[in-house]
């Protein structure tokens, strides 16, 4: 098996770059690995790429030769690394990978990845790939193109060539990723609403400036009471990758408060402008998945365009929770038949 390709060219037809999805790509600049903030509960991620372990060796043990894969939106490349990894058991399997997402540090990270040495990939909108159409024979997405907005999934499934299959799994509205999304904004417009890191900077910087007791006890009883309401949004709220990060938020203040002398005001005031930011990008991904995330009529609505513009077999499933209580995501796999 051979991954790999010998250069992004061989895809393109244009270049359409966008300079939108800042969030996102403020997460990926940072140095996120896969998608912790990104795909929920940690189960969940893993059930899913052993889910595309064996879709890909279903699909390889149909094919020989060169197989052509697209991996949309692909983040660092999860689910192109399980094709990578599937790819091993099949010798006779030429496999060449292309990685695309709006954030160029997305790609370059899946790029460094060793399982994904001989792939491609470049930055672009999922909804405007500069990829000739009909020109691959596997086209996957996880949580990826239903960002790129309407019209977008028809778009990536016109570059299936003949023989070939899109397969999608996609935000599900209501399911469990979407209902720990709900979660982690909820804890993150109360950390935003209640100004705690003003409040903080606010109360650091007059304890530090000497201002007089009852302007400091003033801030203290003010940053104590948005504290004290954060802790109620925290008790009440889902274990989930926002409330840890809100709690080290708090206990990273309090240090901070506990010793003020040892930090100076310029480097908190920085520190603090920092985690604002994180804050912001954390609130706008979260956000933007729930506004991403897709009802039944709407996926039975694209799985009938699929219908119309040529595909043959089409089909939509939940992937739930392994006790089969709760809906996780929709799987959509859509066919061309050979010409
Ligand atoms: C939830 S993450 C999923 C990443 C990856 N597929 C995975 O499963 O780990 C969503 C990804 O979509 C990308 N994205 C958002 N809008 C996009 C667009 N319009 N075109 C292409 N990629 C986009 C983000 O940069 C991010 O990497």
């Amino acid at each position: 098996m051979t991954v790999g390709i010998g250069s992004a060219a061989d895809f393109m037809d244009n270049n359409n770059p966008d300079d939108s999805q800042a969030a996102w790509s403020d997460y990926w600049d940072g140095d996120s690995e896969d998608s912790d903030q990104a795909l929920g509960h940690p189960t969940h991620a893993r059930r899913l790429k052993a889910r595309w372990e064996s879709l890909f060796s279903d699909e390889f043990a149909a094919r020989s030769g060169r197989v052509r894969l697209l991996d949309a939106a692909c983040g660092t490349g999860v689910v192109a690394g399980a094709a990578s990894r599937a790819a091993r058991a099949f010798p006779g399997l030429d496999l060449e990978i292309l990685l695309t997402d709006f954030a160029g540090s997305a790609v370059a990270a899946a790029l460094a990845k060793p399982g994904l040495a001989g792939a491609c990939g470049f930055a672009a909108d999922a909804a405007h790939l500069p990829v000739r159409g009909a020109s691959l024979d596997l086209v996957v997405s996880q949580f990826g193109i239903e960002y790129a907005g309407e019209g977008a999934f028809e778009r990536v499934a016109s570059l299936v060539a003949a023989g070939g299959a899109l397969h999608a799994v996609v935000h599900l509205q209501d399911g469990e990723i979407y209902r720990e999304c709900s979660e982690n904004l909820r804890v993150l417009d109360a950390i935003t609403e209640l100004g705690v890191l003003s409040g903080f900077v606010g109360l650091f910087t007059a304890i530090r400036g000497g201002e007089n007791e009852s302007r400091v006890a003033k801030l203290a009883q003010a940053a104590s009471a948005a504290g004290d309401r954060i802790g109620d949004v925290l008790a009440s709220a889902q274990p989930g990758a926002a409330r840890q990060h809100a709690s080290r938020l708090l206990s990273d203040m309090q240090h901070v408060l506990n010793r003020p002398a040892a930090f100076r005001a310029e480097d908190i005031r920085i520190w603090a402008d920092g985690q604002s930011a994180n804050i912001e990008t954390y609130r706008l991904r979260m956000a933007s998945m729930l506004g991403a995330a897709k009802d039944e009529g709407e996926m039975e609505a694209l799985a009938g365009q699929l219908k119309t513009s040529g595909f043959t077999d089409i089909s939509l499933e939940r992937f739930r929770t392994l006790d089969d209580a709760r809906n996780i995501a929709w799987m959509l796999t859509a066919r061309r038949d050979p010409e």
